[in-house]
């Protein structure tokens, strides 16, 4: 618990940080990559150069500290941005590191400004803040799968829209594996024992031709049966003439055959439990493009589970040829009971607006998945109708800007 003074001064100060918030992190990147070049391989440099990491880390801490004396208000979000961390392997030591170079970044913006209790109070509400993520990390690595990344063998590829391909992948034994891959700790690991949820993602590791660093992306399940391996499927990720690193490398390099590193699944979009029996609230699951994935592993889930439940599938994207995944979600979608089935495709117009979000029925259980401005357009038009906050869930397909308050 930080110490009276500690929170009088960092609740004084957040102000100041906020103004000078992406400075600070700036600053703070630029010193922690010179000194430790080898976290270059952990972070994506896309959103480093995109500067999107920054404002998530600025906005984090500062967002922390303003709840220094009730941390555990935030756990959810926490929890959530833990998810990530687990999967990319932050590991405890790496905070100290963060730490010292943040800390700082602060000194070095601020110049005289930061005085010595300012400093020391900081010190210790970054100590506070980053005990409970790591305390809540090695929650997460003790129950998760396996540790680090292992290695799979891609046993299936194939299009499933014009700029998506799915990938099935499956453990490489031990005995298996000369990929001449070192961090290969591909382990013993058992597909029939292996437990996925649907709506988690799993994060690959690669090395690809055109980066001077290893990139680490994530990829939700677009199912979470197991059995013929571990499914996601990737978009070529080209909106500039930057194309997508990751996506790309999937795509043109990645084969069948081939192996690729993976940690174990990870995040917590999952299907409210205590809804999956329940009859009188519908399921309602939102996606447009490759958003698809994590809500089609839980269109899967609920079939499954209980078929009776009434489902509504909407899902928007540029055209027929960027319909992902229509057979099978036709498949799964004749099994259940009571289903509709919305799509939208922009290029002929069909708008999926405010008008036709008053459509849905009030109360449902609804997931969304796409871009950030999909996203932020539906979840403002269905909280603008009275969806309730917590029956509205979400994916970002990338870092999430802020921790809130
Ligand atoms: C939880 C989660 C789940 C996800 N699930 C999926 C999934 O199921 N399927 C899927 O396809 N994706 C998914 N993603 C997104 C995925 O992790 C990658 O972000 C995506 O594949 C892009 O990675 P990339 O390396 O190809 O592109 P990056 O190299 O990271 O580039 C991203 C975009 O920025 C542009 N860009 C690159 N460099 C620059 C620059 N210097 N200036 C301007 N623009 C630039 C590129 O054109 C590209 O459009 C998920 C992300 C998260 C966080
Ligand atoms: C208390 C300290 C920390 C806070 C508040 C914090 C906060 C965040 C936030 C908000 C995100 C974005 C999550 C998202 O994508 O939704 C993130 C992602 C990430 N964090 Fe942390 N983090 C902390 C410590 C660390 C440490 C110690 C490391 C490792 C050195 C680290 C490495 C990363 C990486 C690699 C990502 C992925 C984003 C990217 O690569 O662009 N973080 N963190």
């Amino acid at each position: 618990m930080a110490s009276p003074k500690t929170l009088e001064i960092v609740t004084a100060t957040v102000p100041v940080l906020e103004e000078h918030g992406v400075a600070i992190t700036t600053v703070f990147y630029k010193n922690m990559f010179n000194e430790h070049p080898e976290l270059l391989d952990i972070f994506n440099e896309t959103n480093q150069k995109l500067g999107r990491q920054q404002t998530a880390l600025a906005t984090t801490v500062l967002a922390a500290a303003k709840h220094l004396d009730k941390l555990a208000t935030l756990l959810p979000q926490v929890t959530q941005i833990s998810h990530k961390h687990r999967a990319l392997q932050i590991l405890p030591e790496h905070y100290p590191i963060v730490g010292k170079h943040l800390i700082g970044a602060i000194k070095e913006v601020l110049g005289e400004a930061a005085t010595d209790d300012i400093i020391d109070a900081w010190t210790e509400a970054y100590d506070e803040i980053a005990s409970v993520f790591i305390q809540i990390e090695h929650g997460m690595y003790e129950e998760a799968m396996w540790q680090g990344f292992a290695l799979f063998k891609v046993t299936k590829k194939e299009a499933v829209a014009t700029d998506i391909a799915a990938f099935t992948v499956v453990p490489v034994d031990k005995s298996e594996n000369n990929s001449g891959n070192d961090s290969a700790n591909a382990l013993e690991i058992d597909l029939s024992k292996l437990i996925l949820t649907a709506g988690q993602y799993i994060t690959v590791k690669t090395d690809p031709k055109d980066s001077d660093h290893i990139a680490l992306r994530h990829y939700s399940l677009y199912s979470a049966s197991t059995d013929t391996g571990i499914q996601f499927a990737v978009r070529r990720d080209n909106r500039n003439e930057h194309h997508g690193l990751v996506s790309n490398y999937m795509h043109d390099q990645l084969e069948v055959g081939d192996t690729v590193l993976l940690s174990a699944p990870a995040g917590d979009f999952a299907l409210n439990q205590d809804l999956i029996q329940q009859n009188d609230i519908p399921l309602v699951l939102m996606s447009a493009g490759v958003g698809v994935t994590p809500v089609l592993s839980m269109l899967e889930a609920q079939v499954l589970a209980n078929p009776k439940r009434p489902i509504i599938w909407v899902y928007a994207c540029q055209n027929i040829a960027h319909h992902a995944f229509s057979d099978q979600v036709s498949k799964l979608l004749e099994q259940a009971e009571s289903v509709e089935k919305h799509i939208f495709y922009f290029e002929s117009g069909q708008l999926l607006d405010a008008a036709w979000l008053a459509t849905l029925p009030n109360p449902a259980d609804i997931y969304v998945c796409g871009s950030m401005p999909f996203m932020e357009s539906m979840i403002d038009g269905l909280v603008a109708l009275d969806h309730g906050i917590d029956s509205v869930h979400y994916e970002p397909f990338g870092p999430k800007m802020s921790l809130g308050g």
